[in-house]
């Protein structure tokens, strides 16, 4: 593996920690060995080529995919825990396809996610969520699935935002979206990440990697092959190679 900045990865007591975590499906092991830290306020970015297991690892720190290691969350260790209650402590994830339900308005959906939020607390969290979408108060009484792309997008986003996310995790939200959308999802993660919010974008939209980023991990094979800070993103040959080897990896 390679490291292009000098700094270490900084050791976060609060924010999202994850050692050594594996991913697998019975007996095949699709990752392996991987650590990292998101602090508040920072974004990470994980990319890599199609197959390289960032949705499978995505899972197992969700837990919705079995795997192994250490994910610590705010100092708490949450690794021993089921799905479900990670998602109670607020690891949220807004996962490759959305993960809303079409056929329910807006408002529902919306609703849906503000459930995991403590009954008090819950309209507040809601109109964070819609303070940072405008447009979904005009859209209130329609189902999700009537939306634009974009629009489904970022109410995914909201929906998870209404549940008092302590760490956010997006897989790939840019795939389908227009450029100028994917400008609107930049701004919206800048948000965020100036709220505080740890960030771990699974993407490979180099564009918005390189607009939002303050650090990058490669996946390639199961494995990471190199990482850096926002400045090493500019060595798009480098990176690009790394895809390049996977390929001719597959062709051979
Ligand atoms: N449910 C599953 N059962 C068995 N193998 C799986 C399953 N889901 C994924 N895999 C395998 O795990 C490996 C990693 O897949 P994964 O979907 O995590 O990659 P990815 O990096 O997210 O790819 P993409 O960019 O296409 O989304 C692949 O070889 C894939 O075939
Ligand atoms: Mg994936």
């Amino acid at each position: 593996m390679s490291r292009l900045d000098t700094q270490p990865t900084p050791a976060a007591a609060t924010g999202l920690v994850c050692e050594r975590m594996s991913a697998r499906y019975g007996s095949l092991t699709v990752c392996n060995g991987i650590s990292f830290s998101i602090a508040p306020g920072e974004l990470l970015a994980l990319i890599g080529p199609n197959g390289a297991g960032k949705t499978s690892l995505v899972g197992a720190l969700n837990g919705t995919v079995n795997g192994s290691g250490e994910v610590t969350l705010d100092g708490r260790r949450i690794d021993a825990l089921p799905s479900w209650r990670r998602v109670g402590i607020g690891l949220t994830t807004v996962p490759d396809g959305r993960g809303l339900f079409p056929s329910l308005t807006v408002s529902d959906n919306l609703r849906l996610g503000a459930l995991l939020t403590e009954k008090s607390r819950r309209d507040e969290a809601l109109t964070g969520a819609l303070d940072l979408f405008p447009f979904l108060k005009a859209r209130w009484g329609d189902a999700a699935g009537a939306l634009s792309g974009g629009q489904q997008q970022m109410l995914a986003i909201a929906k998870c935002l209404a549940s008092s996310p302590r760490v956010l995790m997006l897989d790939e939200p840019t795939q389908g979206l227009a450029p100028i959308i994917v400008d609107e999802l930049a701004e919206v993660l800048r948000t965020l990440c100036k709220r505080g919010l740890p960030i771990l974008l699974v993407e490979q939209n180099h564009h918005l990697v390189e607009t939002v980023a303050d650090r990058f991990i490669v996946l390639v094979g199961g494995k990471v092959v190199l990482e850096g800070g926002q400045a090493d993103l500019a060595d798009r040959d480098r990176i690009a190679n790394l895809y390049l080897q996977r390929s001719a990896a597959a062709i051979h």
